[in-house]
């Protein structure tokens, strides 16, 4: 199989071509990356030389090459977008362009060269669940987004899906709570937590930190993603979360401070996000009963190996805070 990985060089479509490579190493995979600030190909080191992968830098809005890329391939996986709700609230305007003009723009490509298509989604596109309710999002949950990102995102599940039933393009979306794991850009709360902790710089926690969002890691998200390519049903929506039980933004922080064995008075509270969603949570039973999925370990195991992955590659996420990273494509493929 040869696959169209757009934004592969992000956190999760490079811990995604990571994972393919090592289960699939017959198959291709074609990186296809704008390179924004949050592209980093020192995520993707290990594989650079492997004749089975290959990078092209450019954006997803532009239609002739993204015509002519995925003329060549099987399948394209669709992470490409701007992520990041603080910088929604900022500049909406690359995350209108990206997220539903570049998914319009991949949908034609694929429409055009007869080609799969599955859509990386979030759980944001749902709006905000009650604190201590038991309520769960789940296959029905109407679409309620609040932020510029979320609202974004909804709308290129909306086009994902007219294109099925309008055009019966072979299409799967995924909607998937936050994600944590090795490789996250460190604006995001847990590498920014920890990354800060060993700077010995304050943590800040948004309003009153009782903010519950459903924790899933990232190498679970991809083999969730691996299941619904191989024997997914085409047409359908699948939600993935993890295994908290609604903890909150300061409860977190504080098991990293009493895992790293620092002292609280490291936490900060700062003024609260505008459009702040209260509480995620997800009711992944269908993708279980379906296709077998969940997640393979508890919370604290993986908080504890993500942890124990940016002690240990303090270079790679120094190299972000000083912008060295940006340099890495000019030096290697240039
Ligand atoms: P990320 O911000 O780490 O990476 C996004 C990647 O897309 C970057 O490499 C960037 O260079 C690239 N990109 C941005 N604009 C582009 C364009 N116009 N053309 C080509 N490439 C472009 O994002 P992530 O956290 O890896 O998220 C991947 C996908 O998963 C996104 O669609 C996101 O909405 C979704 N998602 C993420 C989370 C999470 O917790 N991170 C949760 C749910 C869903
Ligand atoms: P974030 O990692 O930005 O993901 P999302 O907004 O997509 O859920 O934020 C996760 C939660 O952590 C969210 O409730 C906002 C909160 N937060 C803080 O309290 N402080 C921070 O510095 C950041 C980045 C987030």
């Amino acid at each position: 199989m040869k696959l169209l990985v757009t934004g592969g060089a992000g956190f999760i479509g490079s811990n995604f071509i990571l994972y393919w490579l090592s289960k699939y190493p017959q198959d291709k995979i074609v990186n296809f990356d704008k390179l924004t600030y949050a592209g980093n190909l020192e995520n993707l080191k290990s594989v650079e030389k492997n004749p089975n992968y290959e990078f092209v830098q450019g954006d997803i809005c532009n239609h002739e090459l993204t015509n002519q890329l995925t003329n060549s391939v099987d399948i394209i996986i669709h992470f490409a977008a701007e992520s990041h709700v603080d910088r929604s609230i900022m500049d909406p305007a690359p995350f209108i362009k990206t997220n539903i003009e570049g998914t319009y723009v991949l949908l034609e490509a694929a429409l055009k060269n007869k080609v799969r298509f599955h859509h990386v989604s979030t759980d944001e596109v749902f709006g905000a669940l009650e604190l201590n309710s038991k309520e769960k999002f789940n296959d029905t949950t109407p679409y309620n987004p609040h932020s510029p990102y979320s609202a974004s995102k909804a709308s290129s599940d909306h086009l994902v899906r007219s294109y099925f039933d309008t055009y019966d393009l072979p299409i799967t979306i995924s909607n998937c709570s936050n994600n944590f794991g090795s490789y996250q850009f460190p604006e995001k709360l847990i590498p920014l937590a920890i990354t800060n902790i060993v700077e010995g710089k304050k943590i800040p926690v948004y309003g009153d930190g009782l903010y519950v969002r459903d924790w899933l890691y990232v190498d679970d998200h991809c083999r969730a993603i691996d299941l619904i390519i191989q024997k997914g049903q085409i047409g359908k929506t699948y939600l993935v979360g993890g295994l908290t039980e609604d903890i909150s933004n300061i409860e977190i922080i504080k098991k990293i401070l009493k895992i790293m064995d620092k002292n609280e008075n490291l936490i900060e509270y700062v003024k609260d996000r505008p459009g702040h969603d209260r509480r995620y949570a997800i009711d992944w039973s269908t993708i279980n009963k379906e296709l077998g999925w969940k997640p393979e370990h508890n919370f604290d195991d993986y908080l504890k190996m993500t942890i124990d992955w940016y002690v240990k590659n303090q270079d790679w996420w120094k190299r972000i805070k000083t912008g060295e990273y940006q340099k890495y494509y000019e030096k290697q493929y240039k």
